[in-house]
């Protein structure tokens, strides 16, 4: 068992529906702990940017214009296997096809407004979680 640290958003519908807390407690009951986390907007090229890898997908604008619309919450998970252990809390990315009591099952609106992301490898995971904070501000 390896102790990782994973990237994590909850999306702009989450905040909206100011339902943040209920979130962060699946990730907490679940194991993983929240060892950095910030509220912020992001602009319509952050968002270009941290998506870049899916420019060429037919989504890509109405995912960079839904997550330019509103409030996200950035943090970093931290637990055993926890880039595996986020995306089995959060469920499949379509909510219409996320298992029973996952995140995005529960209360997620669309394939779109599914409400959280998180990292899907290792790499990846660095990659994000440096997009958002330095060293200094992960406090595990
Ligand atoms: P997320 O995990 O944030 O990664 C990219 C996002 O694109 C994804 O969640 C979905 O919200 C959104 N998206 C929209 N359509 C699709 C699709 N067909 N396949 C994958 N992701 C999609």
């Amino acid at each position: 068992m390896a102790c990782e640290r994973t990237l994590s958003i909850l999306k702009p519908d989450a905040t909206a529906r100011n339902i943040t807390g209920k979130i962060n407690a699946k990730f907490e009951e679940n194991g993983l702990r929240i060892i950095a986390q910030r509220r912020v907007r992001l602009t319509r090229a952050e968002a270009e940017c941290f998506y870049a890898v899916h420019k060429e997908r037919s989504f890509f604008a109405d995912l960079c214009t839904f997550m330019n619309s509103g409030p996200v919450v950035v943090q970093v998970l931290e637990g055993e296997n926890a880039i595996i252990k986020n995306r089995d809390i959060m469920g499949a990315t379509n909510p219409k096809e996320a298992a029973p009591g996952t995140i995005r099952a529960l209360f997620g609106l669309s394939i779109d407004q599914n409400t959280v992301h998180g990292s899907d490898a290792a790499e990846t995971a660095a990659r994000e979680i440096a997009f958002f904070f330095r060293e200094t501000e992960i406090l595990g």
